[in-house]
Parts: structure tokens; sequence; C-alpha cells
């Protein structure tokens, strides 16, 4: 059996993420294929224990940098072994809201922690497990903090404690995002989202079926694929 293939789905807040995510992972199931969604922090037990840590601060402590940098990255490792890497072996495709991108872009560029270390530890925590495809859902902060706060208050919930941050911060997200696309553009793809749905899962849905269904490690020229034909 093939591998399955893995998406991931990055950006600063308010990108519509978990949306369109949803949305491809039904338009994958309606063409047969087995799909697993899941994210980061998150995705297992001990992962969900950490994301409410990290968001919520619910032990009353203040986390330091260095902490919420090394929660990220174990909630990374328990998701990659316990989660991804069984479902890709069984053929399915993992579908993740947010994974190692996230953490070059906020504790990287947002917080200030150099590159090197934030590379060194992602490839502890993933090992080989590198997406096959990262959906980059660009929004300038203002739209984006617009979006959440709406958000928010549709679900009755309030910001947590990295949205909390300041603009400043979000802004040097975004731009670590951006470069980050511009350091690995076969891999990354920015989809612009201030556009009408419709036209962003279409953009979306162009990424996947430029995706190669045969091996996970062809190099990206040879990535020419119609989806339908592995059903
Ligand atoms: P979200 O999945 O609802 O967007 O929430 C996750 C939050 O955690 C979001 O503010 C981005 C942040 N985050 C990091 O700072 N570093 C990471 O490595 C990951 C995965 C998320």
């Amino acid at each position: 059996m093939s591998k399955g293939k893995f998406i991931t789905f990055e950006g600063p807040e308010g990108g519509g993420k978990s949306t369109h995510i949803r949305r491809l992972a039904e338009r994958l199931k309606a063409l047969g294929h087995e799909v697993l969604l899941t994210r980061e922090p998150g995705g297992t037990p001990t992962g969900e224990a950490i994301r409410g840590i990290l968001q919520h601060e619910h032990t009353g402590e203040a986390i330091c940098p260095e902490a919420e940098l090394l929660l990220f990255e174990a909630s990374r490792a328990q998701l990659v072994r316990t989660v991804i890497l069984p479902a890709l072996q069984r053929g399915v495709w993992v579908l993740c809201d947010r994974f190692a991108d996230s953490t070059a872009a906020y504790q990287g560029y947002g917080r200030g922690f150099s590159l090197d270390t934030i590379f060194a530890l992602n490839q502890h925590a993933m090992g080989d497990c590198v997406p096959d495809l990262t959906l980059l859902m660009d929004i300038d902060v203002h739209s984006g903090r617009a979006r959440m706060a709406e958000r928010n208050l549709a679900l009755n919930t309030t910001s947590d404690r990295i949205e909390r941050e300041a603009v400043e911060f979000h802004e040097r997200v975004r731009a670590g995002f951006l470069a980050l696309s511009k350091r690995w553009p076969d891999r990354i793809k920015v989809i612009d989202v201030m556009r009408e749905k419709d036209d962003v899962a279409a953009d979306i849905w162009k990424h996947i079926q430029g995706l190669n269904p045969e091996s996970r490690s062809q190099e990206p020229e040879s990535r020419i694929w119609n989806l339908e034909s592995i059903r």
C-alpha cells in the first residue's frame, strides 16, 4: 500500500484554517480516501493536556518562553509517534491544523529564539515526518484579529494567552510564516484568504492535485498527479 499524504495548515490567527481543513477533509473523503484530522498542540491525550496548559495557564503560573517552546515540541513528539506516523503507514491522509512551522513562526520569529535552535528541536520532535504540503493561510494581522474577535463573540469565548500578545508580536509571526514560505517554496504554498471561501478552497485543491501519490520522497518536479487516479 502506498503511504498516505501529510498536509499541514499554518498561518496567523483568523486565517480560516479550521474551516478549510474540514472542507478539504470532506472533499478527500468523497473521493474514497481515509482521512485523519488532527491539530497542534493536541491530537493525543497528552497533547490535549499540554494544549490546556499552553492556552489557559490554568496552573496560575506564567509560562516562561523556554518552557512554552518545549511544551509545543513535547505535544508534537507524542502526536507524530502515536498518531501521524501510524496513520501514514496505513495509507491514511493526515491533515494537521498547525505543525512545526508554527513553532518557527511563533517561538522563532515571534519570541526571538534562534531558528537554529527551533529547527533542531523540531527535528528532534518530528524526525523525518516532514509534511508533503503546507498550506499557509495568509491574512494581514488587522483582519485576522478582527475575525478572531468576531469568532470569540459568536462562540462566547475569550482569546487565549498567545492570541492576547501585542500586535507587533503577531506582525513578526506573519512575516515569519512568509519568510518560511520563501525558504521552502516547494513545500509551503501561500494561500491568500481575503477572498470568497470557494475561491480559497479551489486554490487549496489546485495544490492538492499537485501531490504525487506514489512516493513521499519524490522530487517536486515529478509531483504531477491526478487525485482521481488512486481512488
Ligand atoms: P490554534 O490551533 O487554535 O490556532 O491555537 C494554537 C495557538 O498556539 C496559536 O496561537 C498558535 C500557537 N502555537 C505556537 O505558538 N507554537 C506552536 O508550535 C504551535 C503548534 C502553536
